[in-house]
């Protein structure tokens, strides 16, 4: 490679951001989305989001479900150009069951902005989110949303944070109020308050702001001495008592930057994206089975972390999306799919801005490129030029399970392939259960809402309507061992023998007291929760991953 391309290449992923927005469901996080598409220019005015949540429908929204039922399902990847940074946001699923969906798209991130209600600080949600975001050690930005009301008092809900998630907090930003009403912000960084001017708009576009320097004479004529005073005082408590601005801690995921704002209104949102941008970090090295891979030196690798079938009914195709973890990415180069050696020519990757797709050419490390696919991948899939594997995207045990059951037979062909591409995707895990009329398919999921998803995709996507008739199943274990061992084992009381999508044998368990007490006694048989053939893909036990949830 020339120097100057590796210049170029160097400069192209120092000035990329590829962050994910944890919250919990309500604390803002469509709002905030889209005013950060409205700061970063991405659109002129924003808007989409409408108050009654019957008709909200946000930019990074696409299934027609999430429109409906106001929560976000799918995880999606937004990007935009902004005073030299490309930015690339992953937006992350809401609904708590959607953990292993959410979970994935963390590992396509190099930072996180945690969002919380200044009413509500730390909610459940926001804590399991938080403690993925720590287990890979991410820079976290807090951003306590909604400030324009009145809610906890901030110290307090530092503290709260605090103590609640136990990780160093420090308010790089602080609100201003005067009337028990939001007006500004003060960076703590430069010393300056930024006085937001309320618009007639409601938000939909950007505030005007006046920066004045908060120790120069100038804001005493704007801020009445009751406004300023109580502040000046405020702001001498946190630089005496609070925790010193240090944004090496936060690189390390061990300190947390707060700040404060509303994205209803608009105020602190442009502070939170310019610092944010200054103070998060680029692509940085990523382990592999090779060691740590370098994001410039390296050539092109990355690793799937997202399948998704249908995304526009105009087009019908499956998109994997691929986050680049080294190297550029050009359309029409070859790379080698880690798990089955086969090697892909990769055509033009898809760029999305909500609903909208666009092609580019090039993709460097650090950003996420939709690849058209025609099954030759999976979730967890390391794609490179050079042989090299990431440890890849964890599969969750499913808990729930069904059988489907199809009301006209004649569909039986759509719903095999319906089940194949959404089992790929990941919304389900695809089993088959044997029976006298031939093998019938069992769905696994973690949660309930993914069994309809599952329901509602059949139907819209492959015009196939499905009953789930629920089996009395709270686990799964692939098995290993004499046949014969297996057969006498799946004729006993409380399990079910059934066969995964690549036909290998799994044994369902009616309750733990069953699944115990089988694992103790066969002592020829080897139980996993995870596919025994895991290449390319980093299972995680129930328990590791309840751990990392709870
Ligand atoms: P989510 O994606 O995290 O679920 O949150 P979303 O943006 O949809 O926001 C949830 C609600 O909070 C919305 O209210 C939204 O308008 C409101 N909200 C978001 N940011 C702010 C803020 O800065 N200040 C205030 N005051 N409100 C904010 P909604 O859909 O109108 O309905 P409702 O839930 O209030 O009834």
């Amino acid at each position: 490679m020339s120097d100057s391309v590796h210049f170029d290449l160097a400069r192209e992923v120092a000035r990329r951001r590829t962050f994910a927005i944890i919250s919990h469901p309500d604390a803002g996080k469509t709002t905030l989305t889209e005013k950060l598409l409205l700061y970063g220019g991405a659109i002129h005015t924003a808007g989409s989001v409408k108050s009654r949540r019957a008709t909200r429908h946000a930019t990074s929204d696409w299934m027609e479900m999430e429109k409906e039922r106001g929560i976000s399902i799918t995880a999606s990847v937004l990007h935009f150009d902004y005073q030299g940074f490309r930015i690339n946001l992953l937006d992350t699923p809401g609904h708590e069951d959607f953990s292993e969906d959410t979970y994935r798209a963390l590992t396509a991130a190099d930072s996180a902005v945690m969002l919380l209600d200044n009413r509500k600080g730390v909610e459940t949600r926001t804590r399991q989110l938080f403690s993925v975001c720590r287990k890979r050690r991410l820079p976290i930005f807090t951003f306590v949303n909604k400030c324009d009301r009145a809610g906890v008092d901030p110290l307090g809900l530092i503290d709260d944070v605090q103590s609640d998630l136990g990780i160093r907090c420090f308010a790089y930003t602080w609100p201003v109020m005067r009337d028990g009403r939001l007006i500004g912000m003060v960076d703590r960084g430069d010393r300056t308050i930024h006085l937001y001017q309320r618009g007639e708009d409601h938000g939909a576009t950007r505030a005007e702001v006046t920066v004045y320097d908060l120790t120069g004479d100038e804001v005493a004529t704007v801020l009445e001495p009751d406004v300023l005073e109580p502040l000046r005082d405020q702001l001498g408590l946190l630089d005496g008592a609070g925790e010193g601005i240090d944004f090496t801690a936060v690189a390390r995921g061990e300190a947390s930057p707060v700040f404060f704002g509303s994205a209803l209104t608009n105020v602190g949102v442009d502070l939170l994206l310019r610092h944010f941008l200054d103070h998060a970090p680029p692509p940085t090295a990523r382990e592999s089975n090779h060691g740590p891979v370098d994001p410039v030196e390296a050539p092109f690798s990355g690793f799937v972390f997202k399948i998704q079938a249908n995304m526009d009914p105009r087009h019908r195709d499956r998109v994997a999306f691929l986050r680049v973890c080294s190297g550029q990415f050009e359309a029409g180069m070859s790379a080698t799919v880690s798990r089955t050696g086969r090697t892909l020519r990769l055509a033009r990757p898809q760029e999305f801005l909500g609903g909208e797709r666009t092609h580019g050419d090039t993709a460097v490390a650090g950003d996420v490129v939709g690849l058209h696919d025609r099954g030759e991948v999976r979730v967890g899939d390391t794609l490179a030029v050079e042989p090299l594997e990431y440890p890849g995207v964890p599969r969750f045990s499913p808990e729930h399970f069904a059988q489907v059951r199809l009301d006209d037979a004649m569909r039986r062909k759509h719903l095999d392939k319906g089940l194949r591409h959404l089992a790929e995707e990941g919304t389900v895990l695809l089993l088959y259960s044997d029976s006298l009329t031939g093998p019938v398919p069992v769905v696994g999921a973690v949660g309930q809402l993914q069994f309809e998803v599952l329901v509602d995709r059949l139907r819209r996507e492959y015009g196939v309507e499905v009953i789930l008739d629920k089996l009395s199943f709270c686990a799964a274990r692939w098995v290993r061992g004499p046949e014969t061992e297996i057969a006498k084992l799946a004729a006993g009381y409380g399990v079910r023998r059934v066969q995964d999508a690549d036909g290998l044998p799994m044994i369902l368990f009616e309750n733990e007291w069953v699944l115990e007490r089988t694992v103790t006694r066969e002592k020829r048989l080897v139980f996993e929760d995870v596919q025994p053939r895991t290449s390319g893909r980093q299972d995680v036990t129930r328990e590791g991953m309840t751990a990392a949830l709870s």
